[in-house]
């Protein structure tokens, strides 16, 4: 049976991960067409935090600027506090997101772009936008019912909503990114590790007025302690702002096991009154919507020629901000390895690497924003909280830390610990920038021989950039003329780049002699990019005449310390080096 519509690539879902694939595959000129569920895009703020990795793929993409106009800027993210009620006690505060200075630093170091925080509704939008104006075909309403698959091609079977009808899609390559429910990855039996449905959340969308209680510790997230709340446990909620200071969501817990509550608006109002403590400043609810927190990651990420990417791989609480941010960066290690396959410049091997690569960062996260969870228990203990008690004595403990005795200076310091603690969660900057491929396992990597590098500090909270094969390339600002910048806008945009400097002469003309498109970028006194600042020197990791090949993501994929000792050398090094990469080798 012919099918009804052919593509290059079906994406169902059109959340994060199948909106960036979408946009990665049009910006490559990959024909594809993307598929989901309902007739609107996300209509609700769901994920936030966008990350600097997130934001450097962003702005390879072309849409970095779109997102820092419509995101609340990172100045306006980092006073997570903790409090009784926003009009309540506050209990202590730790700077996030960057805020801290010397994370701050850190960050203007690490990258050139900045976090910021693009409610999920706004985001998806902007990827939406982007990639249909380069190409890819929408389809709203159309729900994924099944795939079978052959040596050339899946052919998936949707369903129309409106029309009420099936018809049939042919493509190449599926990419399930259909969420936490994937049943794309449930066809594609891929093998899952962890469990579903471990916490149940509400999460509450209401527009208020909170500038009194909010904008002189300019936040996205207030966490408050309600003692006497009944549900949640020790009832503890999330204030999120969506934008500052009017629009709001609450994060609450129910227990999964009892089943959701009635999400009527005055249920959700009383929520919104007990975690604020101000009856008086009007509120309207907008949405509440119940969610189960999941702990699952997937062990492989494809299965013949179709591949999952985000939730539908991991699925974790939203502790960290890492669910959108890792669901864009799947999809953006992706599509360049299925852009070169369909253009026969690569061998299908290339997308083994995909869950070569992705499938280790899908379980630390996971283990990573499950791991913050357990960490907010101390703010609790400290103020005594963990056991069952009444709501009265649990009020008492919290004022007792102003008591002037021995037992509330230690209680002052211990909570002042634990919420510096939850830096794990709030100030994870080698969270969010340490992704390190293994040569070891992808062979989209090329080992040059070096000893792995690790970590010199905790590796968790601090970047450390490498040049070595498998990481990311160093950020440094660099000139070209008047103009100025990063080492990262010298690569991507779908291609191979190979970055050298004086001396590196063999490996341009190696570059361009290879079947595969390289650009080059020489940098150094007198050429074409230079390095006033010596910072790219310092980070560089290899001699003027040395080479860095980078992929299209952004990845160092070869190195070489020095300047090829030979024309002949350069050819066959870097041509090995190709082979390997394209699955040739
Ligand atoms: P995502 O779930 O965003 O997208 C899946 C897409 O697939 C959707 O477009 C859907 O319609 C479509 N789809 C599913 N099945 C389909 C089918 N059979 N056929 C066609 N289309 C189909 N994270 C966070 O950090 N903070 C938060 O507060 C929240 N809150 C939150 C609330 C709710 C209600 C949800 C559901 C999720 C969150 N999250 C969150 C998680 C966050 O939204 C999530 O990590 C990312 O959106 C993952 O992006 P994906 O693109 O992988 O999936």
């Amino acid at each position: 049976v012919e099918p009804d519509v052919v593509t290059d690539v079906l994406i169902v879902g059109s959340g994060p991960a199948g909106a960036s694939a979408a946009l990665a595959l049009s910006t490559y000129g990959v024909p594809n067409i993307v598929v989901t569920r309902y007739a609107s895009l996300a209509d609700t703020p769901r994920a936030h935090i966008t990350n600097q990795r997130t934001m450097e793929v962003l702005r390879d993409l072309g849409v970095e600027e779109e997102v820092v106009a419509k995101a609340t800027p990172q100045r306006l993210m980092g006073d997570t506090t903790f409090c009784t009620s926003l009009a309540g006690e506050e209990l202590g505060r730790i700077r996030s997101w960057g805020n801290d200075p010397l994370v701050q630093a850190a960050h203007e170091l690490a990258s050139p772009t900045r976090m910021c925080d693009m409610p999920q509704h706004l985001m998806e939008p902007v990827l939406v936008d982007a990639a249909v104006a380069r190409g890819t075909h929408l389809r709203f309403g159309t729900v994924y019912k099944s795939f079978v698959q052959d040596d050339d091609g899946v052919t998936v079977t949707v369903e129309d909503r409106l029309r009420g009808d099936e018809y049939t899609i042919r493509a190449k390559y599926l990419i399930g990114a259909d969420g936490g429910r994937s049943q794309v990855a449930e066809d594609a039996g891929l093998p899952m590790g962890g469990q579903m449905g471990v916490a149940g959340s509400i999460n509450i969308v209401f527009d208020m007025d909170l500038s009194k209680y909010t904008a002189h510790r300019p936040s996205t997230l207030y966490w408050v302690l309600a003692p006497g709340a009944t549900v949640g446990g020790i009832g503890a909620g999330l204030v999120r702002c969506v934008r500052p200071w009017n629009e709001w969501l609450i994060v609450w817990g129910y227990d999964v096991t009892a089943g959701a509550p009635d999400l009527t608006t005055e249920y959700a109002e009383s929520i919104v009154r007990r975690l604020v403590g101000d009856d008086e400043i009007p509120v309207t609810v907008k949405s509440s919507s119940a969610w189960t927190v999941n702990e699952m990651y997937a062990e492989t990420y494809s299965n013949g020629r179709v591949f999952c990417a985000g939730d539908a791989t991991h699925r974790h609480p939203p502790s960290n901000g890492l669910g959108s941010n890792t669901s864009i960066q799947d999809a953006y290690n992706l599509a360049w390895k299925l852009k070169l396959v369909l253009d026969g410049t690569a061998s299908p091997g290339l997308l083994d690497t995909y869950t070569a690569e992705r499938a280790p960062i899908g379980r630390q996260i996971v283990t990573r924003a499950n791991k913050s969870i357990g960490e907010t228990a101390p703010v609790f203990e400290a103020l005594d909280g963990l056991s069952p008690q009444t709501p009265e004595q649990l009020w008492a403990n919290i004022a007792a830390r102003k008591d002037d005795t021995e037992a509330a200076e230690k209680q002052r310091a211990k909570l002042r610990e634990a919420i510096a603690f939850k830096v794990y969660e709030f100030n994870a900057h080698g969270v969010d920038l340490n992704q390190r491929y293994s040569a070891e396992s992808s062979s989209a990597v090329v080992p040059d021989g070096t000893p792995d590098p690790g970590f010199d500090r905790d590796p968790e909270l601090y970047h450390q950039p490498t040049s070595r094969p498998g990481a990311k390339l160093p950020h440094a600002w660099i000139t070209s003329g008047t103009r100025t910048l990063s080492t990262l806008d010298t690569v991507g945009r779908g291609r191979f780049t190979l970055l050298t400097g004086i001396g590196g002469a063999h490996w341009l003309r190696a570059a361009g002699a290879q079947d595969l498109e390289i650009a080059t970028a020489v940098i150094g006194p007198g050429q074409e990019y230079e390095d006033p600042y010596g910072d790219w020197a310092r980070l560089r990791e290899v001699a003027d005449g040395g080479a860095l090949l980078v992929r299209p993501d952004g990845y160092v994929a070869f190195r070489h310390a020095t300047a090829a000792a030979s024309q002949e050398d350069a050819e066959r090094l870097l041509t090995g080096a190709v082979r390997r990469i394209l699955g040739h080798g």
